[in-house]
């Protein structure tokens, strides 16, 4: 596509990376179940993906996760239009419930001024979960943030740079590209 400069993470890279998480994370989910005398199919874990982000990315996760799980979906928006600068995070309709006793695991693209996940967690948290756990793909640097929330797993760590594709957009595009890529700066 015209409007991108340069890949930061490949397709392939992308691929290996995601699998690993996803085999890793239910490993350390089972290990949780174990623990409360549990088996990977009591149904007692709940994924959170927060749209429109974490499409494409927990679709690709959930695939490389054998064990029994739920999806619930939220939609947090930060990004109104055309800015690339965090606005802070708003949510956007309900939220889940029944989260009490369930093993939790929030996804989202970007760790960024970690307001988003900031918000998420709080509301979790009030509800009680046996456990609740971060995964993000991408990590902004820590001087990004103006909420300090740390992810359990993190696909890769980028710059300080704004980033389309693999769900990622730019006023609403590029979620489909397959590729993380950076965005060419509009010409003065
Ligand atoms: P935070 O609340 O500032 O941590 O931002 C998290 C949300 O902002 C992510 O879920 C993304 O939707 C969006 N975001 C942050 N950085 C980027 C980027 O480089 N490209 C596209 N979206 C981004
Ligand atoms: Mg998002």
């Amino acid at each position: 596509m015209r409007d991108l400069e340069r890949t930061l993470v490949s397709r392939e890279r992308i691929a290996e990376r995601v699998g690993e998480l996803g085999e890793r994370i239910a490993r350390d989910l089972e290990t949780d179940l174990a623990r409360n005398g549990l088996s990977a199919e009591s149904g007692h874990v709940v994924l959170i993906p927060i749209m429109t982000g974490a499409i494409v990315f927990v679709a690709d996760l959930i695939r490389r996760m054998p064990l029994k799980l739920s999806l619930e979906v939220v939609t947090v928006s930060s990004y109104p239009g055309q800015s690339t600068e965090s606005r802070g995070a708003r949510l956007r309709g309900d939220l889940p419930r029944n989260l009490a006793g369930k093993h939790v695991l929030v996804v989202d693209d970007i760790l960024d001024s970690g307001q988003t996940l900031g918000v998420m967690k709080e509301v979790i948290v009030a509800q009680g979960p046996a456990s609740l756990r971060i995964c993000v793909l991408l990590r902004k640097p820590e001087s990004r943030r103006v909420l300090h929330v740390e992810a359990d797993y993190v696909g890769f760590d980028i710059p300080d740079e704004f980033v389309v594709g693999y769900g990622l957009d730019f006023d609403g595009y590029y979620r489909n590209h397959p590729e993380i890529a950076t965005l060419r700066k509009p010409s003065a």
